[in-house]
């Protein structure tokens, strides 16, 4: 098994404490608002974990929206499932990379604090852009700062220790050789928010 998903199947059932939504809610809340509009949207939720994003995230897709919501923890998303029985989300357990969405499917590509756990971030932000149809957009962002959250990482214990987020801007060099415009890449001590759009045309 990953080494990974072990982990994260080890720290699901306290999931909530490590990262507690009643924290995040702000980040997320901004984070959705700088993504909209997503009434209607085909949105990808990379590494939900225990589903922190889908509450908000529904309420504004409306009806005629819909969210393939992966990870690669088994028990994380055993979690999120139980939380959100609602048809319009797409499950999807494994590594979200193995599992892709269809070039060119999505309007919007989210992963909230879970970018530094890919083995290659940059990889993986050219990888996400490639699901994005003309206008989509693609949103990395976390609610703590790049250092702290390293720390947290080498707290955590040999297997996260080395996940390590990317300075914005670098993201911005991959994103745009992948054909996207950067609207945001900005990070400070509590926050890390990385912002790109397919073109319209393109
Ligand atoms: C730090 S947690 C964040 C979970 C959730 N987004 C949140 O903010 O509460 C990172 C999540 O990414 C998932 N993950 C790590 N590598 C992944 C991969 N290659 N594909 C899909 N999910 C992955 C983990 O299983 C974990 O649930």
């Amino acid at each position: 098994m990953n080494p990974r998903q072990r982990e994260f199947d080890t720290m699901a059932a306290r999931w909530d404490e490590v990262h507690p939504p009643a924290e995040a809610a702000a980040a997320i809340e901004r984070g959705l608002a700088l993504v909209e509009p997503l009434s209607g949207a085909a949105v990808a939720d990379i590494g939900c974990g225990t589903g922190i994003l889908l509450g908000p995230l529904l309420r504004r897709l409306g009806p005629g929206g819909r969210v393939i919501a992966c990870d690669l923890s088994e028990r994380m998303l055993a979690i999120a499932r139980e939380r959100h029985p609602d048809p319009r989300i797409e499950w999807r357990q494994g590594d979200a990379l193995a599992h892709p969405p269809a070039p060119g499917s999505l309007d919007v590509v989210l992963c909230f604090d879970a970018l530094p756990h890919f083995p290659d971030p940059r990889a993986t932000v050219r990888t996400m852009a490639g699901w994005l149809a003309p206008g989509g957009r693609l949103l990395v962002w976390h609610d703590i700062g790049r250092e702290r959250l390293a720390a947290v990482h080498r707290e955590a214990g040999p297997v996260l220790a080395d996940d390590l987020l990317p300075p914005p801007e670098a993201l911005a060099g991959t994103a745009v050789a992948a054909g996207l415009e950067v609207g945001l890449a900005i990070e400070d001590e509590e926050s890390y928010t990385f912002l790109a759009r397919r073109p319209a045309g393109g």
